[in-house]
């Protein structure tokens, strides 16, 4: 039976209004409406978000996400590489008609059609069916959406070169003393900018992990080698056997000294 359905009580003054405890209502009238918004509804959103949000901490903790060395503005060949949930978005810019000159394509026009489509949703599809194969246009917009993120995402993963990635963002203790004169002279001559700020490597290789001897560091900064340019003519030759003792002194140490 309809709780209270057609009996409404009108103007006798003896008998006291209540209000209707707000809880629990009864919602058979209204048919689609089948709880109080607030507190009902919002509260199973709190606990729902709360259960994700606790899972998500719990997930970090347990599995912490991997950092990588200090960020190096003087190395140029380090290749940044975007969170998992932005990768498909940096595969579209790796597409030839998507960047270059046509950069554009890929960050301007190919998203904006993307956030587009989002706006224009309700638009695009007003049907008040429910059932998703009854909306074949949503349906088809969420469908197409999904198969290209998950195939850019998947490429960008599969293609990426994860062993140049690791290396360029491994974290190396070295003896290497950065308030030495010698090292700002590295730094002036710029041999930084291709080993990397801690000469760990970035498009010149790994000068820590080398283990040369002086004479051959020697010989790489008066004559240069293959993408090295000689320093022969910029150095004088005290400043030459300086760097070369300095390089040649770098290793590797098991933590930060
Ligand atoms: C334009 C980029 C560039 C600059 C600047 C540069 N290097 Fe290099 N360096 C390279 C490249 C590339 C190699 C690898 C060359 C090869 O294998 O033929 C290299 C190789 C070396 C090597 C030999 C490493 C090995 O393991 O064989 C040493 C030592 C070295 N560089 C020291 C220096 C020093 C010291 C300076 C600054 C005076 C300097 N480089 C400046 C790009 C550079």
């Amino acid at each position: 039976m309809k709780r209270g359905k057609g009996l409404t009580f009108v103007g006798d003054s003896r008998i006291q209004k209540y209000e209707k405890p707000k809880l629990n209502r009864d919602y058979s009238e209204f048919p689609g409406r089948t709880e109080e918004f607030y507190p009902d509804f919002l509260l199973k959103e709190w606990v729902t978000g709360s259960v994700f949000l606790i899972g998500f901490l719990c997930l970090t903790v347990a599995d912490p996400a991997p950092l990588e060395r200090i960020a190096d503005p003087t190395d140029t060949g380090y290749i940044p590489l975007p969170d998992w949930y932005f990768l498909f978005l940096y595969q579209i810019l790796k597409y030839s008609y998507a960047s270059g000159p046509f950069n554009i394509i890929g960050a301007i026009v190919i998203p904006g059609l993307g956030v587009g489509a989002l706006l224009l949703a309700p638009w695009l599809d007003n049907n008040k069916e429910r059932l998703w194969s009854k909306r074949p246009v949503a349906s088809a917009m969420m469908l197409i959406s999904f198969a290209i993120i998950f195939y850019t995402t998947w490429e960008s993963v599969a293609y990426h070169d994860w062993e140049t990635q690791n290396q360029q963002g491994e974290i190396v203790f070295s003896n290497l003393d950065t308030e030495d004169p010698v090292y700002q002279n590295l730094i002036k001559t710029n041999c930084t900018s291709c080993h990397g700020g801690e000469l760990t490597g970035a498009s010149g290789p790994n000068l820590v992990e080398a283990d040369l001897a002086p004479e051959t560091v020697q010989a790489f900064v008066e004559n240069g080698s293959g993408d090295m340019p000689a320093f022969k003519d910029q150095l004088s030759d005290d400043e030459i056997k300086q760097i070369s003792e300095f390089v040649a002194n770098l290793e590797e140490t098991s933590e930060d000294e």
